[in-house]
């Protein structure tokens, strides 16, 4: 059985592949985003490493640690009712690892940049090269992922400051304090 370390001041929940895997994952969206010219071979390959890192992040999410783990927080109907009915009535939870609403919101910036990946690479085959409509899907996916990126990164700046907990700051330390 494996128990939570605790730090003189704080409980250790992100190994460092989560912390090193999230901002990695954050310049590539960020950098493909706004920086890089759209399609360039730079834009491919920054791309590729996004999908490759989620890709990677899933395998942990079996064989990680324990916060890491997609057992630990997956966001099952039961899991979402029972926050969503917490928060309703005003309790403050705090969870170790992600909450249920957070957790969802993972799978989904997750599947939006495997789903970048996919009609990227179609994009670059002979079968589909020049497809408009490949390009539309393209850039709309990428404009969802940056709106929900936005709202993710909102809402983990406030609930951080509702539950009194250094949710960014753990995210670059591993260590969740109340503050
Ligand atoms: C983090 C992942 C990615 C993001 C955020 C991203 C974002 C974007 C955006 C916003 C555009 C402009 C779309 C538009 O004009 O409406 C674009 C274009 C393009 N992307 Fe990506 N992309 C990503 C990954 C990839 C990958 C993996 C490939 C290919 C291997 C790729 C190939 C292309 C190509 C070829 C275009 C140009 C389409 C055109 O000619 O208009 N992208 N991308
Ligand atoms: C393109 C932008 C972003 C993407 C794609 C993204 C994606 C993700 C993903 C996939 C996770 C789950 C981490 C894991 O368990 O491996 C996560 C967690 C997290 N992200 Fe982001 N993120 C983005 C931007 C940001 C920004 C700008 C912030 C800071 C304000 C932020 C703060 C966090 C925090 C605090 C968590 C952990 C939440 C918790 O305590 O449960 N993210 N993010």
């Amino acid at each position: 059985m494996s128990t939570t370390p605790h730090t003189r001041d704080g409980v250790k929940v992100w190994d460092p592949f989560v912390r090193i895997f999230h901002w990695s994952l954050v310049s590539c969206v960020l950098l493909n985003y706004f920086v890089i010219e759209d399609g360039e071979t730079i834009h491919q390959w920054i791309g590729y490493a996004a999908s490759a890192l989620v890709s990677l992040r899933i395998v942990w999410g079996f064989i990680g640690t324990r916060h890491a783990r997609f057992a630990d927080f997956f966001p099952t109907p039961a899991r979402l009712r029972a926050h969503v009915l917490a928060m309703r009535s005003g309790q403050v939870e705090s969870h170790a690892g992600h909450n249920p609403l957070g957790a969802l919101m993972m799978l989904a910036l997750m599947a939006l940049v495997l789903g970048l990946g996919i009609t990227g690479f179609m994009q670059t085959t002979d079968a589909f090269w020049g497809e408009e409509w490949l390009q539309d899907l393209h850039g709309v996916i990428g404009s969802a992922l940056i709106a929900l990126a936005g709202l993710h990164a909102a809402a983990a700046i406030l609930m951080g400051r509702i539950e009194r907990t250094n949710l960014v700051g753990a995210m670059i330390t591993g260590v969740k304090r109340r503050g």
